[in-house]
């Protein structure tokens, strides 16, 4: 059932706006209104929901064999980068300041890091916490990611486990192998340190390891074995897979399900960034994998039906971080109405 797009006329129910403190964990509260609240005819100014392909982020910006991932929104402690990787590095990085969220749009390779070995392809969800070192030692096909880093230490923690995800059965980590040890020369490993990197370099290749003990810290798992836990009605929320003990920045599955279509929502404390990563179905006006949508906090929004059953793979970041768009965000965001992510109709017309 699809929540009504226009005011109440006769026979027809008013329209019901949803408003959030805290996501769902705080107060809530419903405005009843004839008028639809989420479209809005222009805006002035920069704090405006944006839409993005990540392709568009040109090529020439990976050209260089020493490119690292781009920006495209920023806030206080967390970022979303867009990656391209065509041949793999001679140099390793390790982010002393930030725990990593790569997801693999396309693409497939070997990547080492310090607890081991993981074979990485399309769809794989991988979580490098902080002062972890790894480097893309293989590339099997070029591999586009979308990364988000942050300041929170995230977990892989999927509610409505075993249903939405089975951590014992498809949550993996890294091996160690050895017989990667690339044997005497010069390696480096770049320490990203907030906006700044810094090189250390050895004369031993600092990645191998021969055996790894405790909890596990490098996870990964696959978007085909999440699923969404379909519900008659209602459905407010989906199912978190990555989380936060701080509540500042989590990860939620948002893959095709069987609910009502997501209300008309005032999210009070929290940005909404919407990966959508493969079909066939289309979520609303967004068909293209590698589309990242983008709310801000406290912008009245709808969001399109997830009750698709030709079935798409899609994931949402929240944040409390206000984010806003980098230069390179700036370049590649269109803004964007917020009822079905569509291209905002006044883009390309006269001021
Ligand atoms: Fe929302």
């Amino acid at each position: 059932m699809s929540a009504p797009t226009d005011g109440p006329g006769p026979g027809k129910p008013p329209n019901i706006d949803l408003y959030t403190r805290n996501g769902f964990a705080g107060p809530m509260a419903t405005i009843a209104r004839a008028q639809y609240s989420p479209p809005y005819t222009r805006v002035q100014g920069s704090y405006a929901p944006r839409r993005f392909d990540v392709y568009d982020v040109a090529d020439a910006a990976f050209a260089e064999s020493r490119a690292l991932p781009v920006a495209v929104l920023k806030g206080a402690g967390v970022t979303v980068e867009v990656a391209r990787r065509s041949e793999p590095t001679a140099f390793a990085v390790r982010n002393v300041l930030a725990d990593e969220l790569h997801y693999v749009l396309e693409g497939a390779g070997e990547l080492h890091t310090d607890f081991g070995v993981l074979q990485v392809r399309a769809g794989d969800f991988v979580l490098l916490p902080r002062a972890v070192t790894y480097r893309y030692a293989r590339i099997d096909s070029p591999l586009r990611e979308m990364i988000v880093v942050t300041d929170s230490q995230l977990a892989v923690d999927p509610e409505n486990a075993p249903g939405v995800l089975n951590v014992e059965l498809h949550v993996d980590a890294p091996v160690p192998d050895p017989s990667i040890d690339r044997g005497p020369g010069e390696y480096e490993i770049i320490i990203r340190h907030g906006r700044e990197f810094t090189s250390y370099f050895y004369d031993y290749d600092p990645l191998p390891s021969l055996a790894v003990l405790g909890a596990p810290i490098v996870r990964r798992f696959n978007i085909e074995n999440v699923h969404g836990l379909g519900v008659e009605k209602g459905g407010l929320m989906p199912p978190r897979l990555i989380n936060d003990t701080t509540t500042r920045t989590m990860v939620y599955y948002l893959g095709n399900r069987r609910s009502d279509r997501p209300p008309i929502h005032h999210n009070a404390d929290y940005d909404e960034v919407i990966f959508y990563v493969a079909g066939p179905g289309h979520y609303g006006a967004v068909d293209k994998p590698g589309t990242v949508t983008w709310t801000p906090k406290g912008i009245i929004h709808q969001g399109p039906e997830e009750d698709v059953p030709e079935g798409y793979e899609a994931w949402l970041l929240e944040t409390r971080a206000p984010l806003s768009l980098t230069p390179a965000g700036r370049e590649i965001g269109r803004l964007m109405e917020t009822g079905q992510f569509d291209i905002h109709p006044s883009v390309g017309q006269p001021a």
